[in-house]
């Protein structure tokens, strides 16, 4: 890439690292609020669907900001050390998978519990995958040895 989109490196990192405590606010409230619809029996109100549109919405924008990072970061490299160097690696191949699955489930988890029709199983269906979600971000983060706060 070219030097003048190397100058979008660092306000995108900066954009992205920050959003990602949006993501995971978001992601944590919707898990909350599901499991409490689930043990409290509760119907599934305005704001349960509007939480998980803001998450759906933090979540896709982390990916679309995510999509042009890979193309600037001086860690996205295609070559012999790609696979050898674990951050390479990292950064290369398994945070786009790793992330690319969790807003997968987060997306999917939306999607499906919209077309249900019975209140407890829009809530656990939230419930369950983005748990799921979260455990695999954090884990995600988690590896890229630079904290996950
Ligand atoms: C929920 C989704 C995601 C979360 C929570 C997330 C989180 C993060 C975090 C915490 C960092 C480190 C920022 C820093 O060190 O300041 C990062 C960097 C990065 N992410 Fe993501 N990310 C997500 C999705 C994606 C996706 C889908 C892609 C690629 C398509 C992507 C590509 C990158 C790249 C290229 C870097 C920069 C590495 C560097 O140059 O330092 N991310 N991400």
């Amino acid at each position: 890439m070219g030097l003048k989109y190397k100058s979008m490196y660092t306000p995108l990192l900066n954009t992205h690292s920050i959003l990602r405590y949006f993501v995971l606010v978001a992601l944590l409230l919707v898990i909350i609020m599901a499991l409490m619809g689930i043990v409290n029996k509760k119907p599934f109100g305005k704001w349960d669907n509007k939480f998980s549109l803001y998450l759906l919405i933090f979540t896709h924008l982390q990916v679309v900001i995510g999509l042009v990072l890979y193309f600037v970061s001086p860690f996205v490299k295609f070559g012999s050390e790609t696979m050898k160097d674990k951050f390479i690696r990292y950064w290369t191949v398994e945070h786009i998978t790793a992330m690319l699955l969790a807003v997968v489930l987060i997306t999917v988890a939306r999607i499906t519990s919209k077309k249900m029709t019975d209140d407890a199983a829009k809530h656990k269906r939230l419930f369950v995958f983005n748990l799921i979600a979260l455990i695999v971000i954090l884990a995600s983060i988690a590896l890229s040895h630079r904290g996950i706060l």
